[in-house]
């Protein structure tokens, strides 16, 4: 076991927003583990059942905790808060894990704290080096948000610029599954799409103004195209998947990338960041990082296994909120929107 001095800092952090339960230690500020225990049976789905979700965390989050806990070398006694997601996600699986991190709080009589999903994933940026100063631009783009924010300290942001519609998580996944691919898409376009052309098949771009975004349009035009397609030719999503895949990916980091430069442009900040689970998206981190060099950006990117849901994110969150010693009440309910 790691020693304890009385000014340490030591959280485990619970995070159980959509379909992932996860649990992180984190000491002073150092990430000790980080543990996800993904949930498979949304697979059969095509998407993220909410009641199947809460179950799977019933059953997941106790060993999640102790796997983090025993990684860490940590010991129940030596926790000094517990922090938890408070939304926005589920709200069945919210329940699940702030209900858990409340009861842990109240048996050690020790300091509960809530983050915000969204925040949690900017503040990913702080577990390694290098990391961004402030004021810096976040790209933050999930399954659930597509925005860009203007952080000005851990806490405070102004929100530039979001979707309209779907976000960018939701355009891979839903065109995923008109490719006929399983839930989580994302990661499969990404996959297929580094043998493809991408200019195989030019989807129309979304035209949208200022520094919002819009993907449904996109996504209906795919809809319609493979329609078409496949009228002519029953084969035709098997024999062209690699093609597809690259021509869909271009077309939501095209929408992606030409606002985030406007972003720049607008503000004059070159501190620019990428957060959420579609910053795992091999082609945005190289597109994202080609475009910086171009234009003298200092670009940042938190390291994948912190890019997707994750609890280390939330623990560093709740490392700055210890620090300001906001505390979460025991009366506190966690919020979907
Ligand atoms: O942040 P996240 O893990 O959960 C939410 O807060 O929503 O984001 C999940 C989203 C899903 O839509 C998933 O398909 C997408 O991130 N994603 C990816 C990749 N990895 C995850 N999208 C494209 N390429 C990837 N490699
Ligand atoms: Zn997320």
């Amino acid at each position: 076991m790691s020693a304890k001095s009385e000014s340490d800092i030591v959280i485990l952090a619970i995070e159980s927003s959509c379909d992932d339960t996860a649990a992180a230690v984190i000491q002073n500020g150092k990430i000790l583990s980080n543990k996800v225990a993904s949930q498979g049976i949304h697979e059969l789905y095509g998407g993220v059942v909410p009641e199947l979700a809460s179950r799977a965390h019933q059953q997941n989050i106790v060993p999640v905790v102790d796997v983090a806990l025993k990684e860490a070398g940590i010991g129940l006694n030596q926790l000094t808060a517990i922090a938890f997601t408070k939304g926005p996600g589920l709200i069945g699986s919210l329940m699940v894990g702030s209900s858990f991190a409340k009861s842990l709080a109240v048996s050690l009589d020790i300091p509960l704290i809530g983050i915000h999903h969204m925040q949690a994933h900017v503040l990913a940026h702080f577990i390694d080096d290098p990391k961004p100063s402030f004021p810096f631009l976040c790209l933050t783009v999930s399954g659930g948000h597509t925005q860009i924010v203007k952080m000005t300290s851990y806490f405070e942001g102004e929100v530039l610029g979001k979707t309209i519609d779907d976000a960018a998580g939701e355009a891979f996944d839903k065109s995923a599954k008109i490719l006929g691919l399983p839930y989580p898409g994302g990661p499969l376009i990404d996959k297929y799409a580094k043998e493809g052309n991408p200019d195989a098949f030019p989807f129309p771009q979304p035209q949208i103004p200022n520094l919002d975004f819009s993907f449904s349009g996109l996504k209906t035009s795919i809809l319609y195209f493979i329609q078409k397609q496949v009228k002519l030719n029953p084969n035709f999503v098997e024999e062209n998947l690699a093609d597809l895949c690259a021509s869909v990916q271009k077309a939501i980091l095209k929408h992606l990338m030409k606002k985030i430069i406007l972003a720049s442009d607008q503000t004059g900040i070159k501190e620019i960041s990428l957060a959420g689970g579609v910053s795992a998206n091999s082609g945005l981190r190289f597109a994202i990082f080609e475009e910086g060099k171009k234009r003298n950006w200092n670009t940042y990117i938190p390291a994948f296994e912190y890019c997707t849901d994750n609890a280390a994110m939330i623990a560093m969150a709740a490392h700055y909120k210890f620090l300001e010693q906001s505390f979460e009440s025991m009366d506190t309910a966690p919020f979907a929107r």
